[in-house]
């Protein structure tokens, strides 16, 4: 395994995925039931965005770099992703700090909520396992994160949020696997919510993935959600990042809407990029109306 996400923290995929993460927590936080939360493919927490690694590809510059944390863009979601890094920088009194997946999970997890949080690289995980030592309710382990998080369903709780971020490293497989991991999921807990983060390179692998991913886990509704910076179906490299989103929550393609037109405008050059939301609904939306 070669991937290190310190070199590619806080750029424009991290915030996407990101925002997405913490919209889907609030959504699930809107019952008062806890959930399981599993994260795949955690990282190992905790990114400093002046390290070598990180000024290699200066990629930040283009992703968390575009935004003042702490300072309100209006959505909600963006909002809280935000106030979320600012409090992180503060906790550590380091203004280079950047929060990875399950750091920013933490921050959203309610005292009756559970994480599970999988790393495959002894180093990352050595890290990740330093980041959680001592806290109630995580469990980090050092392991294939598909099989575990499919070894964990159905959870206790009868309510889960999986994030698969697998590093792409070879295209095809982890596309693959991410897919079958989903449908094994559901096969052990049809209910739960999976979200998947996918690169948004060349448009008809990009297509023919999701086509395949919404025959394999049908009749579960799919929702995909895409931002790009750099023309579609280029051979520039990630021209985008992409969430596909299984049972998403209520409203959540509604919310996308409202915020990721804020994202592309901060993240793409002036007349570049776009966003898109697809829902593709074969069956009810398993989560109800909140009440009012
Ligand atoms: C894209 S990074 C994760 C970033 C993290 N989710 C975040 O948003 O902060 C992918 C991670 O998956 C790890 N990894 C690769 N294959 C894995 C596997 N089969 N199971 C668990 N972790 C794996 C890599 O070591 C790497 O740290």
């Amino acid at each position: 395994m070669k991937y290190r996400h310190a070199f590619h923290a806080g750029n424009f995929a991290d915030v996407h995925k990101h925002v997405t993460l913490v919209a889907l927590l609030l959504a699930l936080a809107r019952k008062d039931k806890g959930f399981l939360f599993v994260d795949t493919h955690a990282g190992r927490g905790a990114y400093d965005l002046a390290s070598a690694a990180a000024r290699r590809g200066d990629e930040a510059a283009g992703g968390i770099g575009r935004f003042a944390p702490g300072t309100p863009t209006g959505e909600p979601e963006v909002d809280a992703w935000l106030e979320a890094v600012a409090a992180f920088r503060q906790e550590r009194h380091a203004r280079h700090a950047y929060p990875g997946s399950p750091l920013l999970a933490l921050r959203f997890l309610r005292p009756q909520d559970r994480a599970l949080l999988v790393e495959a690289e002894p180093g990352e995980h050595a890290e990740l396992r330093r980041e959680f030592r001592d806290l109630p309710r995580v469990v980090v382990e050092h392991a294939d994160g598909h099989a575990r998080a499919v070894a964990a369903m159905p959870p206790i709780e009868r309510r889960a949020l999986v994030l698969l971020d697998p590093p792409y490293e070879d295209t095809r497989g982890d596309f693959e696997q991410a897919a079958a991991t989903a449908a094994a999921l559901l096969e052990r807990f049809a209910t739960g919510v999976i979200a998947i983060w996918y690169p948004v390179k060349l448009e008809r692998d990009t297509t023919r993935w999701i086509e395949a991913l919404a025959a394999r886990i049908a009749p579960r509704p799919l929702l995909a959600a895409e931002l790009w910076v750099h023309p579609r179906d280029s051979r520039l490299g990630l021209n985008g990042s992409g969430m596909a989103i299984v049972n998403p929550p209520y409203l959540l393609d509604e919310r996308m809407r409202a915020w990721l037109p804020l994202l592309h405008r901060r993240l793409a050059a002036p007349g570049e990029g776009g966003w898109d939301v697809r829902l593709r609904s074969d069956a009810p939306p398993t989560t109800t109306p909140p009440r009012r």
